[in-house]
């Protein structure tokens, strides 16, 4: 599946370049579309993405601050015209358990992972609304719907992006613009070969397919989601995790 679109439109990708954000910005870019990516501390794999990927436009910002997302969207808005496609993907960890968590470790993980996707929505629903198109498409995770150890603050925010989204999609459902979620499962990536070796296999163990995804399967997702002819898929939670939690 690899075809240009018709119209060029803009997406922005947060956390776009790397991991699962790195694979939607460059299989979007693929598809012709004008791909923004953000990204918050890894200068140096920001800059191994702009070689390899060809993309240029990346900004570095905290998505968690509101501010800092309205002067990083008016950067990309200013370089490739309006916001079309939001992709809210920018995600960390501070596994903990409860018990152990620090207010810290809770306050980090639902400001990147569940106020990021208030900041950017709220700053590009207006244009989305008015000019009667928009895509946005938030990555959550299995463990926003099955809970799981050590991830409260994780789980918190991964289920809160679920509820924000349905309640989103029916706000704008009349006016073009589409709000869905990706819950991906274990995907091979830099956050998921974080966990410790003795834990990943017991995860990985209960895992129906017996491996760990990939990352284009979600990125191919996403530009399904993004597609202008698809305008009647809003409200959904589309799971990508090998059978290991089917809700
Ligand atoms: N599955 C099974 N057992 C687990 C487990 C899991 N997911 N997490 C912890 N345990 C077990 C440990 O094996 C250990 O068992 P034993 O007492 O029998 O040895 C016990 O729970 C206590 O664990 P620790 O000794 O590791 O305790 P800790 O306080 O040092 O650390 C922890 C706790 C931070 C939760 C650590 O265990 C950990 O990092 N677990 C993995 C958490 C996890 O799954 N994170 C997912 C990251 S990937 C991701 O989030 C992407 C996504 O969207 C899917």
């Amino acid at each position: 599946m690899t075809r240009k679109v018709e119209k060029a439109r803009v997406v922005v990708v947060t956390g776009g370049t790397r991991g699962i954000g790195a694979a939607i910005s460059a299989t979007m870019h693929s598809f012709g579309y004008k791909v923004a990516a953000t990204y918050m501390g890894n200068d140096k794999a920001a800059e191994t993405f702009k070689e390899n990927s060809g993309i240029d436009a990346v900004y570095k910002f905290d998505v968690g601050d509101y501010d800092a997302c309205a002067a990083g969207l008016a950067l990309i808005e200013k370089k490739l015209g309006s916001v079309d496609i939001l992709v809210n993907n920018a995600g960390i960890t501070r596994d903990s358990f409860l018990h152990k968590m620090t207010q810290q470790q809770w306050r980090e993980v639902i400001s990147t992972n569940l106020d990021s996707v208030f900041n950017m929505s709220r700053l590009v629903v207006e244009g989305m609304r008015e000019r009667g198109f928009g895509r946005i498409i938030s990555i959550s995770s299995i463990n926003g719907l099955s809970g799981a150890m050590g991830q409260t603050n994780y789980s918190a925010a991964k289920a809160g992006i679920i509820g924000f989204s349905k309640s989103l999609a029916l706000e704008v459902a009349a006016k073009g613009v589409t709000v869905n979620v990706i819950a991906p499962g274990y995907i091979e990536t830099d956050m998921v070969r974080a966990i410790a070796p003795e834990i990943l296999e017991k995860i990985v163990a209960k895992i129906p397919v017996k491996k760990l995804g990939n990352v284009q399967g979600i990125a191919r997702l996403v530009a399904f989601l993004a597609d202008e002819q698809n305008g009647f898929t809003t409200g959904a939670t589309f799971n990508i995790n090998g059978g290991q939690y089917l809700a």
